[in-house]
Formats: C-alpha cells, sequence, structure tokens
C-alpha cells in the first residue's frame, strides 16, 4: 500500500484581488519525488507556502493533509515537530554562523547528542563540499554549497516531507547538475520530496512523478518519464518540438 504523506485539494490562495493559486490538487506519497514544474508566477512558491502555513494576508481555502492530518495555520515550530521541512527560495542559511552551526541549528528540537553527531557525519558523506568548508561562515559560501547547505540543514530535522523551492535557481550549470545529483541521492535515501523547479527538464529526469502548473492551475500530471516524452510539456517546457 503506498502511504500518502501530503494530500492538497481545491487550494485557492488569493492576494488581495490576485488569485495566485486557482483549484490546485495534488498529492505526495511516501518514498517519491514528486515535482511542481511551471514558469515564473505561476503559484508554485504560493502553493508551497500554503502547506507550511506562512501566508499570513491571504484568503486559502482548499484543504491540505499532512500524514492524514489536516494542516492549517500551523507555526513553524510545529511544522519542523511534525517533520515536515522546507527549503525556501533564496535558501536563508544563516550567513554568520559557520556551517557547523548551521546544521546544529536544523537539529534544535532534539537533544541527541550521539545523533546529531551521527545525523552531520552522514550528511557530511553526502555534502562533501560542506564538510571541507565545516568552520566557514556561511555567508563566504558560493550560492550553490549555500543551497547544499540548507537542505543538509532541513535534512539534519529527519523530515517526513521535504520542501524545496527552486534549489537550481541562480547557479551555474555545473553546480545545478551537483544540485540535481544530491537531490537524487536524498531521495534515493527514501526521503520523501516535493520539488517545485523552472529547470523542468532537470526535475522531470530526477522526479517519479510531475505536476504542471499555469497561472494557478495544475494543467497536467503524471508519471515524470510520460512527461518527458510528452508534446504540449516538450513545447513548452523543454524547448523542444
Ligand atoms: N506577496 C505577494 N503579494 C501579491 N502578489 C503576490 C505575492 N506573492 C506572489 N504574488 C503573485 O502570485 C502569483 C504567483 O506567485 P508565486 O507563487 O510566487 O509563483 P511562482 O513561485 O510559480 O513563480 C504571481 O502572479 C505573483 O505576482
Ligand atoms: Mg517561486
Amino acid at each position: 500500500m503506498t502511504k500518502n504523506i501530503l494530500k492538497i485539494e481545491d487550494l485557492n490562495v488569493a492576494y488581495g484581488g490576485i488569485k495566485a493559486v486557482k483549484g490546485a490538487s495534488l498529492e505526495v506519497n511516501e518514498g517519491e519525488l514528486v515535482t511542481l514544474i511551471g514558469a515564473n508566477g505561476a503559484g508554485k512558491t504560493t502553493t508551497l507556502k500554503a502547506i507550511t502555513g506562512t501566508l499570513p494576508q491571504c484568503k486559502v481555502s482548499g484543504h491540505i493533509s499532512y500524514l492524514g492530518q489536516p494542516l492549517k495555520g500551523q507555526s513553524s515550530f510545529n511544522l519542523v515537530e511534525q517533520k515536515l521541512a522546507m527549503v525556501p527560495e533564496g535558501r536563508g542559511v544563516f550567513t554568520r554562523m559557520s556551517i557547523l552551526e548551521n546544521l546544529l541549528m536544523g537539529a534544535y528540537t532534539s537533544n541527541d547528542k550521539a545523533q546529531i553527531e551521527a545525523d552531520i557525519e552522514h550528511w557530511f558523506t553526502v555534502f562533501p563540499r560542506l564538510k571541507e568548508r565545516s568552520a566557514q561562515m556561511a555567508g563566504t559560501l558560493s550560492g550553490g554549497e549555500q543551497q547544499m547547505l540548507a537542505m543538509a540543514r532541513a535534512l539534519m530535522s529527519h523530515p517526513k516531507l521535504l520542501l524545496l523551492d527552486e534549489p537550481s535557481m541562480g547557479l551555474s550549470p555545473i553546480m545545478v547538475e551537483k544540485i540535481f545529483e544530491v537531490i537524487r541521492n536524498v531521495s534515493a535515501q527514501g526521503i520523501t520530496i516535493l520539488l517545485v523547479e523552472q529547470n523542468a527538464k532537470l526535475a522531470l529526469q530526477a522526479a517519479h512523478r510531475g505536476y504542471v502548473m499555469e497561472s494557478g492551475l495544475i494543467t497536467m500530471n503524471g508519471l515524470a518519464k510520460d512527461m518527458l516524452d510528452d508534446p504540449r510539456v516538450k513545447a513548452a517546457y523543454l524547448g523542444e518540438g
């Protein structure tokens, strides 16, 4: 039996008079890497913010359940306790703290020192660039390294669902490849991921399933490998055909 981790039904979000999300539904099952692709302004970030309950000024309707429980207006502290982790657009690492200190912040709900140390060692094997630089201030890292740190910090909380908002944004092609390598690796470890991306090709190549969002609507969804062959996806998002 596949276990439903996240289920969004008929989500609507309006910023004042502007409808950003218009009846979107999507779900993520345990162990899946699901990608939500779409152009700039489609409503992807708004959808993620609806999940984390960080849309204070907005009209939000619809139903979101996480681990079978309705999610509504949770504080971010509760989200960490519930093992829901988000790496926002633009990363948001603590720039005046070292890499190691950032990782410890990711584990702030735990008192188990041995476990925390083991987790840091584990994630250092996935993110070797961070290990080499563990005493360095996060603010001195490159954009790609900061993205890796933001992901590693989120993973320190043992998330049951990891939300990634455009991890490849603004990175060099080589760094983009590296970030996707890491995302595949994390997914292969069984961690459930919802990946928002504008880089549709790499996202669909990494994901099990995908959704396309256009102007606040989910217009396509399916197995990622089928979507890569879909003429509409090819024309609109892959620059082919
Ligand atoms: N804080 C905000 N106030 C008003 N409109 C917003 C705000 N944030 C996003 N929007 C609008 O909502 C729509 C969806 O934005 P967003 O969810 O950020 O899209 P995406 O992440 O797909 O680029 C866009 O038209 C955007 O201009
Ligand atoms: Mg966005």
